[in-house]
Parts: structure tokens; C-alpha cells; sequence
């Protein structure tokens, strides 16, 4: 059984996965406006990802016999100056998520909850990947400055992004 301390962190981090989804599908629509359908459809995947993130967290309050209570998924940002600008925000973002995970594994420490702490090394390993990721599309960027060739040579690149959900374990 899930305690209330730990449910109600769990319950905030499914809102937040929601919001990273959210802020995503915004940079998707801000690529599409720009006519980079390859970042679009890069993003499309994000935000797949982001969805699936908070069911996990959904899935496993009321695996442990918790309760779900969804809140209110604040309003993104809507444009960006640039590629690179959209990209630098995807990697704050993640860093702060990142804090977010490793609070949520102190305090199943301190609740001496190992259940959840076992639970959150997926995510622990996830966001190391995700950071990763993005820091290289933001390294290629800044290569790429203002060379039109390189930015639609990328936006090709990161169409062949496929994302397949996870299979049930
Ligand atoms: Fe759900 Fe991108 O972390």
C-alpha cells in the first residue's frame, strides 16, 4: 500500500509527465509551422514517450492500491526564435525532470518504500537517455547555425525516428 506522502509526489509526476507531453506536441506544431517535418515527426514520438511516461506512474498508484486524482496541465509556450531555441528548452526541461525523478527516489528512500524506489530505476535510467539525445540534437545545432543545407540534412535525419510502444513485461 502506497503511502499518502508518496502517492501524492507520484500523482504530481504523472501531471508533470502529461505537461512534458503537452509542451511537446506545442514544439511540434511550432515545427510543422516552420515546415520542418522532420523535427515534427521527431516530436510526434516525444510526445508518444512523454504519454506513456505518465501511465506508467497511472498505472503503478493503482498497482499499489493508490489513487489517481489528475490535476490541471499547464498552458506551454507556443513559439520559439529557432530550432536550436526549441532544442536548448527541451534539454532544460529534461534536466529539471531529472530533479524531479531523483526527488521522488529520495523520498522513497526516506519512506523506506522499496517497492517505488525499485519502480523508479527505470526512469532514473530513462532520463540519462533522454538527456543524451537531446544534448546531441543541441550539439549538432549550434554546428549547424545558420547553414540551410545542414538544417534540412537534420530534419531528414530525425524523420526515421520510429517509436514502438513498449511490449507488456
Ligand atoms: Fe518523461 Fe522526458 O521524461
Amino acid at each position: 500500500m502506497l503511502k499518502k506522502k508518496m502517492m501524492k509526489a507520484l500523482n504530481e509526476q504523472i501531471n508533470a509527465e502529461m505537461y512534458s507531453s503537452y509542451l511537446y506536441l506545442s514544439m511540434e506544431s511550432y515545427f510543422q509551422s516552420v515546415s520542418l517535418a522532420g523535427f515534427a515527426a521527431w516530436m510526434r514520438g516525444q510526445v508518444q514517450e512523454e504519454l506513456m511516461h505518465s501511465m506508467k506512474f497511472y498505472d503503478f498508484v493503482n498497482e499499489r492500491g493508490g489513487r489517481v486524482t489528475l490535476d490541471t496541465i499547464n498552458k506551454p509556450e507556443t513559439s520559439w526564435k529557432s530550432p536550436l531555441m526549441a532544442f536548448e528548452h527541451i534539454l532544460r526541461h529534461e534536466q529539471m525532470v531529472t530533479e524531479l525523478i531523483n526527488d521522488l527516489v529520495d523520498l522513497a528512500i526516506r519512506e523506506k518504500d522499496h517497492a517505488t524506489n525499485i519502480f523508479l530505476q527505470w526512469f532514473v535510467t530513462e532520463q540519462v537517455e533522454e538527456e543524451a539525445s537531446v544534448g546531441e540534437i543541441v550539439d549538432k545545432l549550434k554546428l549547424i547555425k545558420d547553414n540551410s543545407s545542414g538544417l534540412f540534412l537534420l530534419d531528414a535525419e530525425m524523420s526515421k525516428r520510429v517509436f514502438t510502444l513498449p511490449q507488456p513485461e
